[in-house]
């Protein structure tokens, strides 16, 4: 274990919003849930670990504690505020950690972004990461972006090794679905948000469609886990906290 990870100083005052809202599994929920999935599918000490959209670090906060010498946490997002926080007060502590800007719009996190997400490439190597994961992030890209980003990931992870995404996901036995207070509304075929007021925020997608994505990125689905959010099935049901699950690793 890395010993700088016992006096790391907390991301607790980030100036960057993450969606913690009135969500009932509230931050500390969120950070077990995170780590424990990552353990479910294969985190080691020795991992080659990819974050898209690390927020604040919580997560790699969180990694610290967990990756040895030979494992390596590469974390990336769109907010300044958060990159330059992590730069300044984790990265000097951790030296297989790195955090990168990506100056990509995004309506609600960086309207003023230089680059899109359809087309920005990820700052690494092919290959060079053996677990990613995007969490609470493809609610907050249009559908070109998620296809570009689901290509990126293809390329940048070993095939065979598992990246960890989740959607907010919606079947046919989703009635008038919701988040919160708020309906779900179709904006074009298979894609919904429960913003229509601010275009681009809070985005779910059909799992049919979230399911062609994955495959046209040349990934394959090697499992599923249903979110709680749909209401049929509670935390203490098994059902992983929030949105839902894919685990997809690419082909070969
Ligand atoms: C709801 S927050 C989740 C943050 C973190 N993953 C967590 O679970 O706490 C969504 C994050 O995605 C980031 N984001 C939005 N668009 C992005 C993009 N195109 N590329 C990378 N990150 C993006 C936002 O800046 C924000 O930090």
């Amino acid at each position: 274990m890395n010993p700088a990870a016992q006096q790391l100083p907390t991301p607790d005052d980030v100036d960057h919003p993450i969606g913690l809202g009135r969500k009932p599994e509230g931050l500390e929920g969120r950070r077990r849930n995170q780590v424990a999935l990552l353990e479910r599918y294969g985190l080691e000490p020795h991992s080659r670990v990819l974050e898209i959209g690390c927020g604040v670090g919580w997560l790699a906060y969180d990694l610290a504690s967990r990756l040895g010498p030979d494992g390596s946490y590469a974390g990336f997002d769109v907010s300044p505020e958060a990159i330059d926080w992590l730069n300044a007060n984790l990265a000097p502590r951790l030296p297989n950690f790195r955090f990168d800007l990506l100056d990509v719009a995004n309506p609600r996190y960086r309207p003023k972004g230089r680059q899109t997400a359809s087309k920005v490439r990820f700052p690494y190597a092919d290959d060079a990461f053996d677990l990613v994961c995007a969490y609470g992030v493809f609610m907050h890209i249009a559908q070109p972006g998620i296809e570009n980003y689901l290509r990126e990931i293809a390329r940048t992870l070993v095939a065979g090794r598992p990246a960890l995404v989740n959607f907010m996901a919606i079947t046919e036995l989703d009635r008038n679905p919701r988040n919160g207070r708020r309906e779900y509304v179709e904006s074009s075929p298979g894609v919904y948000t429960n913003r229509p007021d601010r275009e681009g925020w809070s985005l779910a997608f059909d799992d049919t469609l979230v399911r062609s994505m994955i495959d046209a990125a040349g990934l394959s689905i090697v499992a599923s886990e249903e979110g709680a959010w749909h209401g049929r099935r509670g935390p203490e049901s098994g059902a992983v906290p929030g949105a839902d699950l894919y685990v997809v690793t690419p082909r070969s």
